[in-house]
């Protein structure tokens, strides 16, 4: 797994769909991203078929339950073969401690590389108002955010998801070799989609981003070949 990298969402309703998708990859193995919705609708097996064609697999399934089941949960998805994955940092930081723990046991057992496991602070589509409203918290989103991370920090979590804005705040707060993934990513002129704030793959690069992901910029292109290329020309150089 490389140290930077880009990841490509999976965001499709099956595997066939996925499949179709990944078989135009032949000279390269591109790192991506499973989410809940191919997960809950072909399980885990989906992620084992993904995993032998030699793709790294980023399981976002952001899991947030009481320490020993998060703990208990993550060891399985070490046992996968994950090699990132990620949870909500509003679980707490004894929360966080076990669920390293679960992965730990996890690759021990399976005598794999720990899994990198990445919080989620706020997101993306908590608005202030509500986070402050709804969620009782007496923060403006930026502190909580930051706090979130340095909670992640302390809990021993490899970094955050954030938008690639908020990197910097992240980096500035929680150290360069704290990781940061980050999704929102858009070409200028190009359908910004549902996408609020966005960066186009050499700025996060300038911005100093880990890992970018993205999704419909390449699963929607014509030639998602060519399209995951010029991304990686752009973020990775
Ligand atoms: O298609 P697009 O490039 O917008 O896809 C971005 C991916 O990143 C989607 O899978 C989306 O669910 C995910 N994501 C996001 N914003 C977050 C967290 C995850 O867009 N804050």
């Amino acid at each position: 797994m490389n140290k930077k990298d880009v990841i490509i969402a999976l965001d499709f309703k099956d595997r066939a769909e996925t499949m179709d998708f990944l078989q135009r990859f032949t000279d390269e193995k591109p790192f991506v991203k499973i989410g809940m919705e191919l997960f809950y609708g072909e399980g885990p097996d989906i992620v084992r078929e993904i995993k032998d064609r030699g793709h790294s697999i980023f399981l976002d399934l952001k899991l947030h339950d009481i320490p020993m089941t998060v703990k208990k949960a993550m060891k399985n998805l070490a046992l996968l073969g994950v090699d990132m994955t990620n949870l909500h940092c509003a679980g707490t930081i004894e929360m966080m401690k076990y669920a390293m723990d679960g992965l730990t046991e996890g690759a021990l057992e399976a005598g794999r590389e720990k899994a990198l496991l990445i919080g989620v602070t706020q997101l993306t589509s908590t608005s202030e108002e509500r986070m402050q409203k709804e969620l009782l918290i007496n923060a403006s989103i930026n502190d909580c955010i930051v706090k979130y991370a340095e909670n992640a920090k302390e809990a021993g979590l490899d970094g955050v998801v954030c938008s690639p804005l908020e990197a910097a705040m992240v980096k500035d707060a929680c150290g360069k070799s704290f990781l940061t993934v980050t999704p929102g990513i858009r070409y200028p002129g190009a359908e910004v989609q549902d996408q609020v704030r966005v960066t186009s793959p050499a700025d996060a690069r300038a911005i100093g981003t880990d890992y970018i992901v993205v999704g419909r910029p390449i699963t929607k292109a014509e030639d998602p070949v060519a399209a995951y290329r010029k991304v990686c020309a752009d973020f990775l150089g």
